[in-house]
């Protein structure tokens, strides 16, 4: 149906954005990356010289920042304060801060609101979207049609990152990954795991238009 909820979900690297994007623009859906939202949560906590490793520090403003997620698949776009941040949130700097803001419940908490009222309203506009993140299908919308775990090789999910990037080493990019993961998997609230009900994609011999036809062809058998 046209007012589906596909929870993409998965590790760093894994092909998600690429495929969310993809899948939402064929399938006319919104899409929304919540990475990108605990990205621009940790920018703005850096900006305003929060300490990101005092958990009570990061808790405290975490109601502060004013996010604006925009859903157009061909365009995301992402605000805090007003601030376009779609280019800063992918820095170094964000990357290695933002695995532990997004432990702290006190921002979990915060943007699950924010994600459950964007997925509400698109559904309430008679749309479906596409939602990606690491806990879509387990928290934040469990109830969602279409259920997507994305896996890929850590080489393979690395030479993909250090391509996108443009830069910097695949070894170092490895590495970032693989502490990323380790923190998002062990955290208490909301860890990464393969949601109950989902479909597992191990995107790793594929190209990009190969995960998106099998994606797409998941979703219209699913919903
Ligand atoms: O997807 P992306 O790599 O941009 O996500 C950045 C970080 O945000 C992840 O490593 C994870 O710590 C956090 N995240 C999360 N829950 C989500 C989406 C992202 O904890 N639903």
């Amino acid at each position: 149906s046209s007012s589906v909820v596909v929870a993409m979900d998965g590790p760093s690297g894994s092909g998600k954005s690429s495929t969310s994007r993809g899948v939402a623009r064929r399938l006319g859906l919104r899409y929304l990356d919540t990475g990108a939202q605990f990205r621009a949560i940790t920018l703005w906590m850096l900006r305003h010289d929060v300490d990101i490793h005092d958990p009570a520090a990061v808790a405290a403003q975490a109601e502060t920042p004013v996010l604006v997620s925009g859903t157009d698949p061909a365009a995301p776009t992402i605000t805090v304060d007003g601030d376009d941040v779609a280019d800063p949130i992918r820095s170094a700097e964000v990357t290695a801060a933002v695995s532990p803001v997004a432990t702290v419940p006190a921002v979990r908490t915060r943007l699950l609101e924010l994600q459950r009222s964007i997925i509400a309203d698109a559904l309430a506009a008679g749309t479906g979207i596409v939602v990606e993140g690491r806990d879509i299908g387990s928290v934040v919308w469990p109830d969602a049609a279409v259920k997507l775990y994305l896996t890929a090789d850590a080489a393979a999910r690395a030479a993909r990152r250090t391509a996108e990037n443009g830069s910097g080493s695949a070894a170092a990019t490895e590495a970032d990954l693989l502490r990323r993961d380790a923190i998002d998997s062990s955290r208490t609230t909301a860890p990464l795991v393969v949601p109950d009900g989902a479909v597992h994609l191990d995107t790793t011999p594929y190209g990009l238009d190969e995960v998106i036809d099998r994606v797409v062809a998941i979703v219209e058998r699913e919903s």
